[in-house]
């Protein structure tokens, strides 16, 4: 479920993102660390905290994974950040995005992040 109230937030360049694979941002909040990514013609993001303990995940663009180097838990990037492998009981909160020609924006995230009570706390 989608928790909280957001704000629209430009995060980054289509092209970029298709350009270099992947893009880092923060939303809703400085502290909250995302990354979109751009895999089989599609833009994804996620938040890239580890819902095992909290963790950043590392992302290996090769293989679409966000792999946790804490204790291994990998999410897939193509599968709506699903664990594939790990400890954690669930994949990564989904970054929901609105592109609008060039422009990337984050617009809301579905799942809690990691240490949260909601997204915006
Ligand atoms: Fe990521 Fe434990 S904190 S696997």
């Amino acid at each position: 479920s989608v928790y909280g109230g957001y704000t629209k937030n430009r995060v980054g360049s289509l092209a970029q993102l298709k350009k270099e694979g992947e893009l880092d941002f923060s939303y809703p909040d400085g502290n909250a660390l995302c990354k979109a990514v751009y895999v089989n013609n599609e833009v994804k993001a996620y938040s890239i905290i580890c819902t095992h303990k909290g963790c950043p995940t590392v992302y290996n663009q090769e293989k679409a994974m966000f792999e946790c180097p804490c204790h291994f838990t990998k999410y897939d990037a193509k599968k709506d950040g699903q664990m594939v492998i790990g400890h954690a009981t669930g994949g990564l909160p989904r970054v929901l995005l609105e592109i609008n020609g060039d422009d990337i924006f984050a617009i809301g995230v579905d799942g809690l992040i990691f240490g949260r009570i909601n997204n915006n706390v």
